[in-house]
């Protein structure tokens, strides 16, 4: 059901020392940072030829990553997001199948304007998972 590795997220207390970290340490195609207020972060794309890294900050004082960084405070991988042709579909199958998924259960539009579901880490040996339709 799942298909290609969409992205990797990972939480930042410093975005700027983040991106010139990749950018110049590690070489890579790093994005100019993006306010997405209504997750609550702000994000930096990194293309990679595979797969894509996205450097999470928290934007506003109810970022949902906020307390990841609390408990985490140099940072962290915070979800993997897998691509699925049919997120509804995906969804009630993993339903059925006892999975929790988080918030109201209907896909919410992702930082990259596609349908996006996250599903409970408990349930996926302890590492969050977002679904993302492609
Ligand atoms: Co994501």
């Amino acid at each position: 059901m799942i298909g290609r590795l969409n992205h990797v997220a990972i939480a930042v207390p410093d975005l700027a020392a983040a991106s010139a970290r990749y950018r110049d340490t590690l070489g890579a195609s790093v994005g100019a940072p993006r306010d997405e207020p209504e997750h609550g972060v702000t994000v930096v794309f990194i293309e990679l030829a595979n797969t894509k890294i996205e450097l999470l900050h928290p934007l506003g004082e109810n970022s949902p990553i906020r307390g990841f960084l609390e408990r985490n405070p140099s940072g962290g991988i915070h979800h993997l997001c897998y691509e699925v042709g049919d997120i509804l579909a995906a969804r009630d199958r993993l339903k059925a199948a006892g999975a929790r998924v988080l918030g109201s259960g209907e896909p919410k539009t992702g930082a990259h304007g596609k349908p996006v579901l996250f599903l409970h880490p408990k349930d996926f040996d302890g590492a969050l998972i977002e679904l993302e339709q492609v």
